[in-house]
């Protein structure tokens, strides 16, 4: 099996009327380069060859060293982006290379595997992914003759015989990579768009008797190539599904399929239940039981079993068992919550440890903090965190108890099962089983409404 696959990632793609490369724009999340990246690691790929060019550092950014990269300094074409990446293939030996565009989104490592066994089985120089596709617009026509293929002929380029074929390159391929090379070395930007055209290395190695096969992919959709945003609309819309199916085909409920978006990379266990709205990105997993939702957007986080999490906002996060989250809970990065744990209604937490049956139950600012088991903090507590130039920490010891309306100017440590009085303004550790009270005495002046009016 073959291990080395070039991915072409240098076009602007003019046609989505965009200032960021196309490979870059998201379908469900992930910029559309990473799903291509993702059905070659599938197929078994072990080395991937990036030809980038427009905003090329943008782009190389989002492989984080997964690939090997060549630039196109001007975008001549499919061929001239291919040629580029020859010197680095050489690297990787003889024997053959799957190329595949950027553009793809919807291909599986399936299909790939599949394009490779076809191309094994034929002994082929080249092997093309077709589609039948009911509205073949846009895409390059399969000519064949006698049931074998001569060339594959450009929508711009074909006359009207042509474009009626209903068979379209999907732009994967599998090559011989010394075939390959003797082809991108002939080809002349002799066509509608000025431009060196892979696909006109077909041509030439038939003229060289060369064989080349085809296999055509069972799903047209999964072909799909993204030039504008209609087609990028469409593509997410059927990744949408195809991920949505495959939960609840693993015992996901979804009360509202419909509202509900879930990223490629999203892992879920059996029997939890996604209400509406539900937006969960990322690299996050929810475990067994536990009920997201409505109207709740989870990226890159780890959710416990049975934890419930209602109307939030979470990032980055790693929530143990049976917690309850939210309604209307913005969690920043780096929290780290241990089970049993409450975070209620219009509360801010921050890079903070919780640590297990801990509360803060309502309006609170929680930020760089260590929050011991079974502590209770009322509403309105704040930590003051930040001097304007430095982020400080605040300690809560187990067991302590903070009254509502309280300020923790940190650095601070309030002690194990210590008190702190409502609307006190801490500004010194407060000692284990201590009662503190920052706060200006009451003084109750008698009859002084009537003082007043008299
Ligand atoms: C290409 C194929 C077409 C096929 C279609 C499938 C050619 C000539 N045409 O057309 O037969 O049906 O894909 O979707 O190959 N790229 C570069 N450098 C360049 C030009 C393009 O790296 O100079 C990259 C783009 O970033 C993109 C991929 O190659 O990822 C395809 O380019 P695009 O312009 O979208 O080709 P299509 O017109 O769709
Ligand atoms: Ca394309």
């Amino acid at each position: 099996m073959s291990s080395v696959a070039v991915i072409l990632a240098a076009g602007n793609g003019t046609r989505m009327k965009s200032k960021h490369p196309k490979v870059l724009h998201p379908v469900l999340g992930e910029p559309m380069v990473l799903h291509v990246v993702k059905a070659l690691k599938d197929a078994g790929v072990d080395h991937m060859i990036a030809v980038v060019g427009y905003a090329a550092s943008q782009v190389e950014q989002v492989f984080q060293g997964r690939a090997d990269f060549v630039y196109q300094e001007r975008q001549l074409g499919t061929g001239h982006a291919l040629l580029q990446a020859l010197p680095k293939l050489a690297e990787y030996g003889e024997g053959e290379c799957l190329v595949v565009c950027g553009d793809t989104p919807l291909l599986t490592g399936e299909t790939l595997q599949q394009l490779q066994r076809e191309h094994h089985e034929h002994q082929a120089k080249a092997t093309i992914l077709t589609a039948m596709m009911d509205d073949p617009t846009g895409y390059g026509r399969i000519v064949k003759e006698e049931g074998r293929v001569v060339s594959i002929i450009e929508e711009k380029d074909a006359p009207p015989e042509v474009r009626c074929l209903k068979e379209v390159n999907t732009g994967a391929y599998c090559f011989d990579i010394q075939w390959l090379k003797q082809g991108l070395n002939q080809l002349k930007p002799a066509n509608a768009q000025g431009e060196y055209y892979l696909t006109d290395v077909i041509s030439y190695l038939v003229s060289e008797n060369q064989p080349v096969a085809t296999w055509t992919i069972q799903d047209p959709f999964e072909a799909m190539g993204v030039n504008n945003r209609v087609q990028l609309a469409e593509a997410q819309a059927r990744l949408k599904w195809q991920v949505l199916r495959r939960h609840m085909l693993n015992g996901v409920t979804m009360t509202d399929p419909a509202s509900t978006f879930i990223g490629p990379w999203v892992e879920i266990a059996q029997d939890v239940v996604l209400e509406p709205g539900v937006i969960l990105e990322g690299e996050t997993f929810i475990d067994e039981d536990s009920v997201i939702g409505p109207w709740s957007r989870i990226t890159n986080c780890r959710i416990g079993r049975g934890t419930r999490v209602c109307q939030s906002i979470l990032n980055d996060c790693i929530i143990g068992p049976e917690c309850q989250i939210g309604p209307f809970t913005f969690m920043r990065p780096g929290c780290i919550l241990e089970d049993q744990v409450k975070i209620g209604g219009f509360v801010e937490i921050k890079k903070s440890h919780v640590d297990q049956g801990a509360k803060i139950p309502h309006l609170s600012y929680v930020g760089d903090s260590q929050v011991g088991k079974k502590v209770n903090i009322g509403a309105g507590t704040i930590t003051c965190n930040y001097d304007g130039k430095n982020k400080y920490p605040t300690t809560f010891g187990d067991h302590c108890f903070i009254g509502s309306n309280t300020n923790l100017v940190a650095p601070v440590t309030i002690g194990e099962g210590a008190y702190v009085g409502a609307g006190s303004t801490i500004t010194m550790d407060v000692p284990p089983a201590a009662l503190a009270v920052a706060r200006g005495r009451q003084r109750n002046i008698e009859n002084w409404r009537k003082d007043k009016e008299s």
